[in-house]
């Protein structure tokens, strides 16, 4: 017998008698397996264990039996198709059978090739009916799978315990596989090895445990071996009998305990390179093995498992970061708020320090701006005062004040005025007053604004006189004043006079500084003014003192007698025709006057000789000009004057004493002198000869005029000889 194994299985109901012969020779065997079922009972049963391909049933005898063994296999979950067979005699019959469903007919007597063709037919339909409904199973099965994955996904995107996720797994994976245990284990990184999730008290009691004999925690050697595998591999697996487990774990004496591992599945719980642990799934419930399916399944939710405990961790590490980066938050948050206080506090204190120092510098501002004002005043003050003390001439140095002042406080008019001999105020000198007023002014002490500072010396300041109009103390002034100031002169306490301001230029009164700036003008412009006078009483006396000596002099020359007081005049009369200046006549005033100083020391016998001089009595007598340059070497304020007595002898062609200066080395002034010198000589006798004419004078000058006098003074000498009055002083 060969070990061809046919390929269809039929089931055949036969009737009594049956047709089995006939069957078999139109069904070849190499083809069919043929079953027989004698009744409905029989039928049942073979129709439930054997799963025919198709049933044949056989009508040759109408009986009852046929329609309930047709409706036993109508009512199978997936009946398989029946072929009704029969004699052509029983065609109706058989064709009742096809109306209600039966698959086909055919007779015994027909075509074996055709009949097979029909079983097969009809075998292949129903192959593609079982295909059908067990992929339709196989689908609501993935579907259910997919839905409860999907389902777990949702579950563990919203799921952030990971005892739940833990619980949801497990119930899921016995729940989609049907098995008796399922366990999961956690990859420890501390310890490199896994722990069991239950040791780790995430899942809630033992859920997987109730199927389970007592004593049975010991398969979980057996898991844990399979679970370690499936994380070294990376992969998912699948243990399909005993034997196949016991390889996991060789040692384990299978069943001992009485428990016993059939198969198993695992997958690994990964993410990318991360190993986080394993999901393992043991004994389906219905005792087969785990198909490819329950393999792809627990990969699934291992994957999801896996990403939500990754997320989980992250989440955990996340936490962590967070709760301590929120610690440092906070801690830098109270930080700040503390700063932030601090700071506020420091800046309002620095807000009222900043307000307190712009008040100050405010009021250092206007402080620095008035004494900006009062450096400038003071400045001025200080120049005006230089000036002033520079100033040793008392006309001069009035007048000097009163510009000064009058520029000083923009004054329109500036007047000073002065003690007289009886007590009263005159006007010494003013600025912006007629002469007029000048000279009519006189105030008594008490009298008007002047006299009552005369009175007082106290400075004053009246901003509207107008307003005093009728008790104006300063009516006598005859001058209109608006606004005025009015300080005292003092000298050691005592009031020698006013100094008057009035009127402010372009309007405006004065005010309490310009009191105070005229005050300290005032004290200085005392101060200098009773300088100048004793500079100028000095100068006087100690002139006086000079000129008594020179009378002296002149006293027992009788020869020179008025000699130096003509040359003196002759002198200024030629300076005023030259256009001489007031210095330059103040210097030919004194050396008109004491050029022959020098003769004081020189013996009467020479002086006095009536006939000629000698050498050394020549030469003594040269020698007085710079004897009276000696005598006055201590006046510092003679100095021009010196050297004009130093060198009147000069002559403008070298020939002079003492040093042979020429015209361009000798002053103006000594030129004048000179030739004064010389014609007051000539008109006037001496011990050695007569006097000479004022013409023959004139002719020697005129002579001697561009070699040892200078033609141009010479020149004015003439004219002023020829001029009236001179000839008349002459003549007188
Ligand atoms: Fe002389």
């Amino acid at each position: 017998m060969s070990q061809f194994k046919p390929t269809l299985r039929l089931l055949v109901r036969r009737s009594p008698g049956g047709q089995d012969e006939a069957l078999r020779k139109i069904l070849p065997e190499r083809i069919f397996e043929l079953e027989m079922a004698d009744c409905v009972d029989e039928l049942e049963i073979m129709l439930k264990g054997t799963e025919p391909d198709v049933v044949l049933l056989d009508l040759s005898i109408p009986s009852l039996d046929n329609k309930k063994s047709f409706d036993a296999v109508r009512q199978m979950a997936l009946p398989p198709p029946v072929l009704v067979f029969g004699p052509k005699e029983n065609l109706s019959l058989l064709s009742n059978f096809i109306k209600h469903g039966a698959h086909s007919m055919f007779f015994l007597e027909d075509d074996p090739d055709v009949v097979t063709h029909n079983i097969k037919k009809a075998a292949e339909m129903h192959r593609l009916a079982k295909e059908n409904e067990h992929l339709r199973t196989a689908l609501d099965q993935r579907n259910s799978a997919v839905g409860i994955l999907e389902r777990l996904g949702e579950a563990m995107s919203t799921v952030f315990d990971m005892r739940r996720i833990l619980n949801l797994t497990l119930k899921v994976v016995r729940r989609a596989l049907d098995c008796e245990m399922c366990s999961l284990y956690i990859y420890d990184d501390e310890l490199g090895s896994l722990v069991d999730a239950r040791d780790l008290g995430f899942t809630e009691g033992r859920p997987q445990m109730e199927l389970w004999q007592p004593g049975s925690r010991n398969r979980d050697a057996i898991l844990r071996a399979a679970a370690q595998e499936c994380l070294d591999s990376g992969k998912p697996a699948r243990f399909d009998n005993s034997d196949e487990v016991s390889k996991l774990l060789p040692e384990y004496e299978q069943g001992h305990d009485g428990g016993q591992v059939n198969c198993l599945i695992t997958a690994p719980l990964t993410v990318g390179s991360r190993k986080l642990g394993a999901l393992v799934a043991a004994n389906r419930l219905d005792g087969a093995s785990f198909s490819d399916r329950d393999k792809d399944v627990i990969a699934s939710v291992g994957r999801q498992t896996a990403l939500a405990l990754s997320g989980m961790r992250s989440l955990d590490r996340e936490d962590s970061f967070q709760e301590k980066l929120s610690a440092q938050v906070q801690v830098a948050t109270d930080s700040l708020k503390e700063k932030n206080l601090e700071l506020k506090m420091r800046l309002q204190e620095k807000e009222e320090s900043n307000r307190k120092i712009r008040e100050m510098a405010k009021e250092i501002a206007d402080k620095n701006s008035s004494l900006e004002d009062m450096v400038k005043q003071f400045s001025v003050i200080h120049e005006v005062s230089q000036v002033i003390g520079s100033e040793l001439e008392d006309e001069k140095l009035i007048r000097r004040i009163i510009v000064e002042t009058g520029s000083l406080l923009q004054a329109e008019t500036v007047s000073i005025m002065l003690k007289d001999s009886d007590g009263c105020l005159i006007i010494k000198h003013a600025e912006g007053l007629s002469s007029e007023i000048i000279n009519a002014t006189k105030v008594s002490p008490g009298e008007g604004i002047s006299g009552w500072v005369l009175e007082e010396g106290k400075p004053i300041l009246v901003k509207d006189v107008g307003s005093i109009k009728k008790e104006a103390p300063d009516k006598k002034t005859l001058y209109h004043t608006d606004s005025l100031l009015c300080v005292p002169l003092k000298i050691k306490g005592k009031v020698s006079g006013v100094l008057n301001a009035t009127n402010r230029k372009g309007g405006g009164s004065f005010d309490e500084r310009d009191l105070f700036l005229l005050t300290i003008l005032g004290n200085h412009a005392a101060i200098a003014i009773e300088n100048a006078r004793l500079y100028t009483a000095i100068r006087e006396s100690y002139f006086k003192t000079i000129k008594a000596l020179v009378n002296a002099v002149e006293a027992k020359d009788t020869w020179t007698k008025d000699h130096s007081d003509n040359v003196t005049n002759y002198s200024l009369k030629m300076a005023d025709y030259l256009g001489l200046s007031e210095n330059q006549k103040d210097t030919i005033r004194y050396a008109g006057v004491l050029h022959d100083i020098g003769k004081i020391v020189i013996s009467n016998s020479i002086t006095d000789k009536p006939g000629k001089l000698d050498d050394d009595e020549w030469a003594r007598i040269k020698e007085h000009p710079l004897i009276g340059q000696r005598i006055l070497d201590p006046i510092d304020y003679l100095e021009p004057v010196k050297v004009c007595i130093q060198t009147h002898h000069e002559r403008c062609d070298g020939s002079g004493y003492p040093f042979g200066l020429r015209a361009h080395e000798i002053s103006l002034e000594t030129r004048i002198i000179s030739v004064a010198d010389a014609f007051d000589a000539m008109i006037h006798s001496r011990p050695y000869r007569s006097a000479l004419s004022v013409g023959e004078a004139v002719a020697e000058l005129k002579r001697s005029a561009g070699s040892q006098f200078d033609s141009a003074v010479v020149g004015s000498l003439l004219k002023i000889i020829e001029a009236e009055e001179l000839e008349g002083e002459l003549h007188h």
